[in-house]
C-alpha cells in the first residue's frame, strides 16, 4: 500500500535538505528521492497534460513545464502567447556561425523562462539524410561535424540560463513517412560516424540535461525502450546525467512498461500510457524492473528539476524576456547570415539603389506568412516581415515597384516551399522534389520577359534543371524567421554581404541522393535501410563522383577571398600530438564580407573504405577590403579516426593525410599533407 504523508508548511519545506542550495546537488537529489513515496515516484513519470508533469504539492514539487520548439517558443496552438520566430534550424546552420547558435540558445531560453517553463524541446539535430524528410528544415545539417559544433553552442546557450535543453530525436528519425512505426536499419559505423557525434557532444561537451527518444525503431527496437541506445550508450558510455523523455505518444507502440523502465526512459509524454501507476506497481512487484532502476530513472528528473531551479525563488533565477527588440534583432542577424547566395552571374547582385529605377516583385511566397503549420515548429510571432514588406520599405521613394517584368529593370521572384502538408512539415515527407508546376512556369515565362530576374527560394532544396541556366541569380532563403523580409532586402541592395554556406548538398536530381537509391533505402515500408552507411550527403557525392547542383559548403559573396600561405606546424605527428595548420585569407574584393574557411581531411590510403573528404574544421572571419587575417586549425588523432566495427573502436591509421582548405567542399583553394606515424 502507498504511504500517505502529510503536507508540509512552506517554512518546514525550506528546512529540508533538498531545498538547501548550498548542498551538493547529488546530496539534494538523494534527499528528495528518499522523501518520495512509491506512488509519488510513479506519478512523476508521466505528464499531467501536453506540456506539464504532475506536481507534488506536499513537497513543493511544482509541475515541470516544457514547450516546443526548435525556432520559437510555442505555448498554445492559438497564438495567445506570442514569441520570437527565429530562422529555422537549417537557416541557422547555414550561418556556420557557432556564436549565433549560442546567442540563439540564450535568447530562446529567456523566452522559455518568461513563460514560466523549465525546458525547451529543442534543438532538433537529426542528420539531414534526405531533403525529402518533412523535418529537414527543422534540423541543422547533413554533416556530423557542423552538427556537433552548432548543437554544443545551442545547448550551452540554452542551459546558461538554467533552462534545460531537450536534444531530439534520439536517433535515426530521418523521415516522417511511417514515423511511428518504421524501423531504421543502420550500421554501427554509420551510427558512430554520422548519427551519434552531435548527440554525444551535446552530452559530453555541453552537458545536455535531457534527450528526447525517437518515434521510430532503430535496428529492430523502438527508441524509448532501446536499452542499448539509452542505458548503455547514452548513460553508461557517454555519461549522460539528465533524463530521457519520450517523443509525444511514442510509448504507445512500445512493448511493455518494464522495457521502457529498464531502458532508462524517465518521462512518458504527454500523458500516462505505459507508466500507469497501477501497472508500474504490478511490474515492480513481479520484479520486472528493480527499485534501483526506478530510482535511477527518477533521480535523473529530480536532478534536472534542481538544475533549472524548480525549487528556487523565481527572482533569483536568470531573468526571462520575450519578444524583445534584442531577440528580434538576433532573428534578423541569423537570417542575414543564413541566407545563401547560390548563383550570381555577372554580379547582377547587389542591386544599385541609384541605378535601379523600376523593380517588379512576383511569386507566391512574396507575401506569405511562413510560421503557421508545422508541429513542433509552429510558433506565433507578434509580426513577420515578409519579403514584400521588407522590399517595399527599402524601395520606398527611391525605386518604383511595377507590376510587369517587361517594364522593370530587375524582377524578383519569391517562390519555393511552405510549411504545409506535402512540403516542409512535421508528420509527413515532401511529396515532390521539384517546385510546383505553376512556379516553374512563372519562373520560365518571367525570365523570357526580363532576363534580369533574381529568384529567391524558401524551404528546403528543390531540383532546378528546368530553369537554373536561364536565371542569373538565386538566393536560398529557407525559412528565415520573423525578420526575413528585412534581411532579404539588405542582401538584395548590398547593405548585407551574404555569407551563408549550404549545410546540405543540393542534388541535381533526387536519384543522385544517397537515400534515394531504391524503395528500400527511402521511404521503406516497415523497414528503411540505410544502405549508404557513412556515405551521407557530400560524402556520397564526392566519393561516387556525382556532380551536385550546389555542393555542401557552397555560398557566394559580393567580395572575393584569396587563400594563401598554408603552413603546417609539423609534417609528422604521433600518438595524441596535435598539429596546427594555418593560412592567410585576404579580402581581395571591394566589399567588406565574411568567409567560412573550411578544412577537410582525406586519408590517402586506408585499409577500409573512407569518404573522399570529411569536414574537420571551419572558421568564419569578417574582413574589410584588402584586410588579411591568419586562420588556424588544430588537428589531432580523433580527427583522423574512423570507426572500426570489428574492433568496436575508433582507429587512426598510420600514413599520409591530405588537408584540403576551401571556400566550399568543392572549391578547394589550398592543399597540403602530413603523416600520422601512429
Ligand atoms: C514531435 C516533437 C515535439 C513533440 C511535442 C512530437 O510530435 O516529434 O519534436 O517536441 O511532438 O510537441
Amino acid at each position: 500500500m502507498f504511504v500517505v504523508s502529510e503536507e508540509k508548511s512552506k517554512d518546514e519545506l525550506l528546512k529540508l535538505a533538498f531545498m538547501n542550495s548550498n548542498l551538493d546537488i547529488e546530496e539534494r537529489v538523494v534527499d528528495l528521492l528518499n522523501r518520495l513515496t512509491l506512488h509519488e515516484k510513479f506519478s512523476l513519470m508521466s505528464g499531467k497534460r501536453w506540456w506539464y508533469t504532475k506536481p507534488i504539492e506536499r513537497l513543493g514539487i511544482k509541475s515541470f513545464a516544457m514547450h516546443d520548439g526548435p525556432h520559437g517558443v510555442r505555448v498554445d496552438n492559438k497564438g495567445e502567447i506570442q514569441s520570437t520566430y527565429f530562422p529555422s534550424g537549417i537557416c541557422r546552420a547555414a550561418t556556420w556561425n557557432p556564436e549565433l547558435s549560442h546567442k540563439f540558445g540564450v535568447a530562446i531560453a529567456e523566452e522559455i523562462r518568461e513563460v514560466g517553463a523549465h525546458m525547451l524541446l529543442a534543438p532538433g539535430i537529426n542528420i539531414q539524410r534526405t531533403p525529402m524528410c518533412g523535418r529537414t528544415f527543422e534540423y541543422q545539417t547533413e554533416d556530423p561535424f557542423l552538427n556537433k559544433i552548432l548543437t554544443v553552442e545551442t545547448v550551452k546557450g540554452i542551459q546558461s540560463q538554467r533552462i534545460a535543453a531537450c536534444v531530439k530525436h534520439f536517433i535515426c528519425n530521418n523521415q516522417e513517412t511511417n514515423r511511428f512505426t518504421v524501423n531504421s536499419e543502420v550500421s554501427e559505423r554509420a551510427l558512430q560516424e554520422i548519427y551519434y557525434p552531435a548527440f554525444k557532444a551535446a552530452i559530453q561537451e555541453a552537458d545536455a540535461w535531457s534527450i528526447m527518444s525517437c518515434y521510430n525503431k532503430v535496428n529492430g527496437t523502438y527508441g524509448s525502450e532501446h536499452e542499448h541506445l539509452l542505458r548503455e550508450v547514452l548513460m553508461n558510455e557517454w555519461g549522460f546525467r539528465g533524463f530521457v523523455v519520450s517523443d509525444w505518444g511514442a510509448t504507445r507502440t512500445s512493448t511493455s512498461t518494464e522495457s521502457l523502465m529498464n531502458a532508462g526512459l524517465t518521462l512518458e509524454m504527454p500523458t500516462e500510457n505505459k507508466y500507469v501507476p497501477s501497472i508500474l506497481e504490478k511490474a515492480l512487484d513481479k520484479n520486472k524492473f528493480t527499485e534501483e532502476i526506478l530510482n535511477d530513472n527518477i533521480k535523473r528528473l529530480l536532478r534536472v528539476m534542481l538544475l533549472v531551479g524548480l525549487f528556487d525563488d523565481y527572482s533569483t533565477l536568470p531573468k526571462g524576456s520575450r519578444n524583445t527588440s534584442d531577440h528580434q534583432n538576433l532573428a534578423r542577424r541569423i537570417a542575414e547570415e543564413g541566407m545563401v547566395l547560390l548563383k550570381n552571374e555577372k554580379n547582377i547582385l547587389p542591386l544599385n539603389m541609384e541605378k535601379t529605377k523600376k523593380i517588379a516583385l512576383l511569386g507566391p511566397m512574396l507575401n506569405k506568412r511562413t510560421y503557421l503549420e508545422g508541429g513542433s515548429s509552429t510558433n506565433f510571432p507578434p509580426y513577420e516581415i515578409k519579403p514584400l514588406e521588407g522590399l517595399t520599405e527599402k524601395c520606398n521613394g527611391k525605386i518604383e515597384i511595377v507590376d510587369s517584368p517587361s517594364e522593370a529593370d530587375v524582377t524578383l521572384i519569391i517562390a519555393g516551399l511552405r510549411h504545409k502538408r506535402g512540403m516542409d512539415v512535421e508528420g509527413e515527407d515532401r511529396k515532390a522534389f521539384k517546385l510546383p508546376t505553376s512556379q516553374i512556369e512563372l519562373i520560365t515565362s518571367t525570365v523570357e520577359e526580363n532576363p534580369n530576374t533574381i529568384l529567391i527560394l524558401t524551404g528546403t532544396p528543390v531540383s532546378m534543371h528546368e530553369w537554373i541556366e536561364k536565371v542569373p541569380a538565386v538566393i536560398q532563403l529557407w525559412y528565415a524567421g520573423m525578420e526575413a523580409g528585412h534581411a532579404l532586402s539588405g542582401i538584395i541592395f548590398g547593405d548585407i554581404n551574404p555569407s551563408g554556406k549550404l549545410p546540405i548538398t543540393f542534388p541535381k536530381k533526387l536519384s543522385d541522393s544517397p537515400a534515394h537509391v531504391s524503395e528500400r533505402t527511402y521511404p521503406g515500408d516497415q523497414n528503411v535501410f540505410y544502405d549508404e552507411g557513412i556515405y551521407v550527403g557530400y560524402r556520397h557525392f564526392d566519393t561516387k563522383g556525382i556532380e551536385p547542383l550546389f555542393p555542401f559548403g557552397h555560398g557566394l559573396s559580393y567580395t572575393n577571398f584569396t587563400y594563401e600561405n598554408l603552413k603546417f606546424s609539423n609534417k609528422k605527428i604521433s600518438g595524441d600530438e596535435s598539429l596546427t595548420i594555418s593560412l592567410n585569407v585576404l579580402n581581395s574584393g571591394d566589399y567588406e564580407g565574411a568567409e567560412v574557411v573550411q578544412l577537410y581531411i582525406q586519408d590517402v590510403k586506408s585499409s577500409v573504405e573512407r569518404p573522399l573528404k570529411e569536414l574537420k574544421g571551419f572558421k568564419k572571419i569578417n574582413l574589410k577590403p584588402n584586410e588579411k587575417s591568419t586562420v588556424s586549425f588544430d588537428l589531432s588523432k580523433d580527427d583522423l579516426s574512423y570507426y572500426n566495427e570489428n574492433l568496436q573502436n575508433w582507429i587512426a591509421e598510420k600514413g599520409e593525410f591530405n588537408v584540403l582548405i576551401g571556400s566550399s567542399s568543392r572549391d578547394i583553394r589550398l592543399q597540403g599533407n602530413f603523416e600520422y606515424i601512429g
